[in-house]
């Protein structure tokens, strides 16, 4: 990625990009969450809006401070569940060229919501929480990807016993047939609030097409910077 991305490389692309983290209601007053603040995913739509996209945010239990970082011409769709985060994206997609999934969306959620606020028991006996697996939403705009979309997906790993980062990130690209997956570690010192991140992009066969990165918004234009070389190349 060069420096000179003010401009219009993306001018004349619709993209929709989810950002923040879904929410799984246990009763009226509490949730299965995660700690994403949407930084990175607001990060994306502020860069491709200045790249002369039109952007859609879908955000997902962003908070206000952070979107006070959304250009005024990005439209937005606040959402809270996994469930609305997958109605918005597969309307919006419907109209995109480009899908970004930077939200980190929530695995499980509660099998049964309670609509009064949960009690403690007398006895002092506790009961167990029973989680039902949410859909892939990926997966499924992947799955229903229209002809020359592109489809980006995020993934934070860790290295472990059974491999590094980058053996996880393409197992996962592959499993997921993403167009771009944007793979960071994360770890004691990388990937947490704002410190110094970096990603490696790979493509649906797990291929590295190159890493980059630094902050957030260096880390947006390395995802745009690939997406338009991706394009280039399909227009021959
Ligand atoms: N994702 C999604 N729907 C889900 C889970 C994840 O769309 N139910 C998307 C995320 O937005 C991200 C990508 O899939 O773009 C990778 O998310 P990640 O949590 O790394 O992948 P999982 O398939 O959930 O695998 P893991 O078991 O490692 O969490
Ligand atoms: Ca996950």
């Amino acid at each position: 990625g060069g420096d000179d991305h003010d401009g219009s490389d993306l001018h004349g692309l619709r993209v929709v990009i989810s950002a923040g983290g879904t929410r799984e209601p246990l009763d009226p007053v509490r949730f299965l969450g995660n700690r994403s603040s949407g930084r990175q995913g607001v990060a994306l739509a502020a860069k491709a809006a200045a790249r002369g996209a039109q952007v859609h945010l879908v955000a997902a239990n962003v908070d206000s401070s952070v979107l006070a970082a959304v250009p005024g011409n990005v439209q937005i769709t606040s959402v809270e569940t996994t469930a609305e985060l997958q109605d918005a994206m597969l309307e919006a997609s419907a109209a995109s060229h480009v899908v970004v999934m930077a939200a980190a969306v929530a695995d499980f959620r509660p099998a049964r919501t309670r609509t009064e606020k949960t009690k403690k028991h007398a006895d002092g006996s506790v009961e167990s929480l029973e989680l039902v697996q949410n859909p892939d939403i990926l997966a499924g705009l992947v799955a229903g990807r229209r002809e020359g979309q592109i489809i980006v997906g995020f993934a934070a790993e860790t290295g472990d016993a059974d491999g590094s980062v980058l053996d996880h990130g393409r197992a996962k690209a592959r499993r997921k047939g993403a167009d771009l997956l944007a793979v960071n570690a994360v770890g004691a010192d990388v990937g947490f609030g704002d410190v110094p991140n970096e990603v490696h992009l790979l493509d649906a066969s797990g291929s590295d097409l190159g890493a980059g990165g630094g902050s957030k918004d260096d880390v947006a234009h390395v995802v745009w910077d690939a997406v338009v070389r991706l394009l280039n190349s399909r227009s021959g």
